[in-house]
């Protein structure tokens, strides 16, 4: 995550030991972003090793395209959801996937986009900007219980009911447009300080981005059907942001610690005190990793 200038790739020597990638490697970048773990991967596995990147987000892919130019015909780069992985390699196995899930702190930090609440802009939210709902779709039209269990069950959020209602009650007056509109209204009805300082709307934000963008939906199948595309030997790792994310990368993983696949990381890889204070975005990383058995069919 990070701006072009700022941009710190999080837990990146982790992710590169963890993958084990050589030169003549064939590797596949899931969410390319900025392309700080793409370049790195692909100075590792110079002078002939390949790289595939996908984004969801076609703005984001064009600054991944500029940055990652000097590496030429090793690097493709194609928009599409990561969970198409196996149908975008059609048949060919890769030696390492990287899953660094999540927003960039570009995505983050463009008002234009609607994913903070820090700064004023359309509540929107979306990575795919051809994907047909809002964030304010969400919040002017859900039900009032349905909004409750989205912030609930995506946000993790204790007050969940109370903020729904809080909601409704605004758009009954007028619809809720704006990134700060909204967190007015969650800070007016849930105000209290929240562990670890964060403010009091992070959880309700992250529950609207995770279904405008369908974030969760079937993740630990495909988390397991993007394993499924490695050589033996292969590595997979998959960096998550929020528990409901490494969640599913467990699962995923224990899963396939059953099906020829050996789980590196016992406990999942967080970032040092040093890479926080560099990086305060990369708190609460969490990286996991798993490898296809040689011997595996
Ligand atoms: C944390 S950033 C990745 C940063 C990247 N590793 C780097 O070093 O620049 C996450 C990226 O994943 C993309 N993304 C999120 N969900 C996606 C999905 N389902 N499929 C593909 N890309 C996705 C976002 O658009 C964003 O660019």
């Amino acid at each position: 995550m990070g701006s072009d200038a700022g941009h710190v790739p999080v837990l990146l020597a982790e992710a590169l030991e963890l993958l084990a990638v050589r030169p003549g490697a064939l590797c596949v970048d899931g969410t390319v972003g900025l392309g700080g773990h793409a370049a790195a991967v692909l100075r590792a596995t110079a002078p002939d090793g390949r790289l595939v990147g996908l984004d969801k987000d076609g703005e984001t892919l064009a600054a991944a395209q500029a940055r990652l130019a000097e590496f030429g015909p090793r690097v493709r780069l194609e928009q599409g959801d990561y969970r198409e992985i196996p149908e975008r390699l059609a048949g060919e196995k890769a030696d390492a996937i990287l899953l660094d899930l999540g927003v960039s702190s570009v995505q983050l930090d463009d008002p234009a986009r609607g994913f903070s609440f820090q700064a004023e802009g359309p509540l929107d939210m979306r990575l795919d900007r051809s994907g047909e709902t809002t964030a304010a779709d969400v919040v002017n039209r859900m039900r009032e219980s349905e909004l409750a269990r989205l912030i609930h069950e995506y946000g993790e959020e204790p007050a969940s009911r109370r903020i729904a209602r809080a909601i409704v009650f605004a758009r009954e007056r007028k619809p809720i447009e704006t990134t700060t509109e909204l967190a007015d209204i969650v800070r007016r009805a849930a105000p209290r300080r929240r562990p670890g300082g964060l403010h009091p709307a992070t959880r309700t934000f992250q529950a609207l981005r995770i279904r405008v963008n369908r974030e969760l939906d079937g993740l630990a199948e495909a988390f397991v059907r993007i394993a499924g595309c490695l050589a033996p030997g292969g590595r997979m790792a998959v960096i998550a942001f929020h528990s409901l994310e490494d969640r599913a990368a467990k699962e995923a993983f224990r899963t396939l610690g059953s099906r020829g696949f050996r789980v590196l990381t016992k406990k999942p890889v967080r970032p040092g005190e040093a890479e926080v204070r560099a990086n305060p975005r990369a708190r609460s990383a969490r990286l996991r990793a798993v490898r296809r058995e040689e011997a595996a069919a």
